[in-house]
């Protein structure tokens, strides 16, 4: 009888819920609230109960998570199909870059820059994960994130605002495809509202203390821009802001969230986050921190169990309205009619589909294409790089040179074949190179002891070679979900295994695989040839070889500054000037500056070299005095002045030079991503109007103020070309 009235065609999905949410209990509208991780895996403080299958079934779950598989959901959906309301489960998933074929870090793949291939990666993913019977994944993080100490800094898309929230773009409008409803998209979650990243110390799970204009200005645009592009659901956050925990938080849930911006999906806590309310001493137990989260405005209790034990008492008692249960169950009903759920509750169980996905070519060749543009060139003195295939003798040192699972990274799935599957890089060099060359390795040193006992041998086989590849950085589980680090320098005894075989002479390339930006001045210093690699999935042997050998031309930029030592952190581009800037990076004449350290960071945000050179001509304005509804038309001539084809981002900044409430030194305001050929010269235009330059002030109004600007465009975001324009209201 219910399926039936579900089905009825000419009803609007709202009328739908509504008719739906009539014939629910208390206890059944409660149940879709609830929210267990499904003991196939976890990714958090597991509670086991033991029942949970009687409890789908009597209909107190709505969604389950970790559970992956067409045979694993199909069962867990033919159970809620025996439950009264006969309402689908959804399965949830942290699919954060890939779920068979694993794609780079987000943070790396935000080094391309490259949204199209950003969105595509989400596609895949999707594509692969709804094969699999996945609805919803808990992706994309879009937390900026300034400070490298914390562990997820590798989940997003770095430090900036704009590049972020173009990129929160691309990653929801990936995961979604074509609209929710359809077989390979799945939901979207941005997260983690709010301020997640900016953690206190980059230490996992802690306090966040910011004014309400940065908070707005800075953190939040890149969920505004999630929610724009459609994203489904929101996950809030551990964190307290300003004192009151994300998960009760109204004003971030309700006035901003489905207030301002009308978010019309629905919003589910993090692992446990109601129930830690408790924790934060904001809430006495968890009847209260129920009470709290279900009034703030989180839909969705993930794993706390507090809803499903203290909800209905608390309406009963008239402490939560029954309007807002009903509001959050509206909101998860409407997004499981959607997704097709009602109509077909095994839509994404089908095995063939399953089965096509699982080793899909086409999938893994993008990895490799993604990897590759994912790369960073930090260094290349006297152009050692590219390699010829024709060198003789290649050494490959160091602890990665050979390791298998370090290349996924964090937040990727094992399977059993990943031996098979993934390419090392010593197994992508010997694709690259076939017999044209002789491969030497020696491991040198593990990842993060003391031992020197490798070095020898190491050293030994840097003497046979002509050229030594050394391969060094952080496990792929020391970035991820509670992994800051205090201590970002080249674990263990790697930076001296680099200097141990500088010795030698020999040429030295180092490879720097990590989730985040590593602190290795010495090897900055003193090594011609630096590529970061970060952690770039199923294909990071082939991709690191084709950039070594010159079949691809490096052109990824930084999305994240490089501090010089931990003491610098937080250090992030657009910063404010203060009252005292330093004139120089050495200067320390009382201004703002660390008396024992320079001040720029060590490889600043939108930094990365190419094999080729681009110069940039001056900028040319197209006015310099403007009013209100005109467009500044600011173009530069970028010309490749090297040896190769190659592709750079031209970058546009902007500054505010007064403002009513101090503005950063510099705000990146667009970019675009160019292929010259050797030889080519193009010119890039840019246009802004008011709308670019608004900001919040302190009354959190948003909007633009008369003055002069300064507009600046470059390769990166400390080698620019200047103008200045006058903007007139
Ligand atoms: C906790 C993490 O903070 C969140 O990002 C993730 O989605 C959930 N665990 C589920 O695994």
């Amino acid at each position: 009888m219910v399926q039936v009235l579900f089905c009825t065609a000419q009803k609007t999905i709202d009328q739908k819920v509504d008719s739906v949410l009539k014939l629910m209990t208390l206890d059944e509208k409660i149940g879709q609230m609830n929210q267990y991780n499904g003991d196939f895996d976890a990714t958090g403080p597991i509670t086991q109960d033991g029942d949970k299958q009687n409890q789908i079934r009597a209909g107190k779950l709505g969604s389950v998570l970790n559970v992956t598989g067409v045979a694993h959901t199909r069962t867990l959906q033919e159970i809620a199909m025996q439950s009264r309301m006969k309402i689908p489960l959804l399965f949830g998933q942290d699919i954060i870059h890939g779920y068979r074929t694993i794609f780079p870090l987000p943070l790396a793949e935000a080094a391309s820059w490259d949204l199209p291939a950003i969105g595509k990666s989400a596609r895949i993913a999707a594509t692969e994960a709804s094969a699999a019977g996945i609805h919803w994944t808990f992706a994309p993080m879009v937390d900026i994130a300034r400070d490298p100490r914390w562990g997820r800094v590798m989940e997003g898309a770095g430090e900036d605002t704009y590049l972020g929230s173009r990129i929160a773009t691309a990653r929801v409008k990936g995961f979604q495809g074509s609209g929710l409803g359809n077989t390979d998209a799945v939901m979207a979650c941005a997260k983690h509202f709010a301020a997640y990243g900016a953690a206190v110390g980059g230490r996992d799970y802690n306090s966040v203390d910011m004014s309400l204009r940065q908070l707005n200005e800075v953190y939040l645009p890149p969920f505004k821009a999630a929610v724009d592009a459609g994203a489904a659901t929101i996950m809030n956050s551990f964190n307290d802001l300003n004192g009151t925990p994300a998960t009760g938080n109204k004003y971030l849930q309700r006035d901003i969230l489905k207030g301002q911006w009308k978010f019309k999906g629905f919003v589910v806590s993090d692992w446990g986050s109601v129930g830690e309310m408790i924790n934060h001493g904001y809430a006495k137990d968890n009847y209260e921190a129920a009470m709290l989260a279900a009034n703030a405005g989180s839909d969705m209790d993930m794993e706390s169990r507090s809803y499903i034990r203290n909800l209905a008492k608390l309406v009963n008692d008239g402490k939560v309205e029954l309007s807002v249960i009903d509001e959050a169950v509206k909101r998860i009903l409407k997004k499981k009619f959607e997704m097709g759920l009602f109509k077909d509750p095994y839509r994404f169980c089908d095995e063939a589909r399953e089965k096509q996905q699982w080793d899909n070519t086409d999938n893994i060749n993008f990895s490799r294409e993604i990897a590759k543009k994912s790369i960073v060139l930090l260094k290349n003195e006297k152009q050692l790089l590219p390699l010829s295939r024709q060198q003789k003798n290649i050494a490959l040192v160091g602890p990665f040179v050979k390791a298998v699972r370090d290349n996924l990274g964090f937040w990727s799935y094992t399977w059993p074949d990943d031996t098979a599957r993934i390419v090392t890089l010593w197994q992508g060099i010997q694709n690259k190179v076939g017999s044209n060359a002789n491969l030497l390795y020696a491991k040198g040193c593990n990842i993060n002891d003391s031992l020197k006992n490798g070095f020898d041998e190491a050293v030994a086989v840097a003497k046979q070679s002509d050229i030594v590849i050394l391969s060094v950085g952080e496990a792929s589980n020391m970035t991820g979900e509670a992994k800051s680090r205090s201590n970002l320098h080249l674990p263990g005894v790697q930076e001296e295994l680099i200097k141990t075989i500088a010795q030698t002479g020999k040429p030295i390339i180092v490879l720097i695989s990590a989730g985040r930006p590593l602190v290795f001045n010495w090897t900055a210093d003193n090594v011609p040839a630096i590529v970061y690699t970060w952690w770039l999935g199923t294909q990071a042997g082939n991709a690191i070889a084709d950039v070594l050998f010159g079949d691809y031309n490096p052109a990824g930029k930084l999305p994240i500054s490089f501090p010089r030592t931990e003491g610098q952190i937080p250090v992030y581009y657009n910063h404010y000037n203060t009252g005292r800037p330093a004139k120089n990076d050495k200067d320390v004449n009382y201004v703002s500056a660390y008396t024992d350290l320079l001040n720029s960071p060590k490889y600043c945000f939108g930094y990365g070299l190419s094999y080729t050179k681009f110069d940039y001509s001056a900028i040319s304005l197209n006015k310099t005095t403007l009013n209100a509804a005109d467009k500044l038309e600011a173009s530069v001539t970028v010309s490749n002045t090297g040896d190769y084809d190659g592709e750079e981002v031209v970058q546009l900044y902007v500054r505010d030079m007064v403002g009513s409430v101090v503005r950063p030194i510099k705000e990146l305001k667009g970019f675009q991503k160019i292929w010259l050929k050797k030889g080519e010269s193009r010119e890039v235009k840019f246009t802004i109007t008011v709308n670019d330059l608004k900001f919040f002030d302190d009354a959190l109004k948003y909007d633009w103020e008369a003055g002069e600007f300064e507009i600046m465009i470059g390769g990166n975001s400390q080698d620019v070309k200047r103008g200045k324009v006058v903007w007139n209201k």
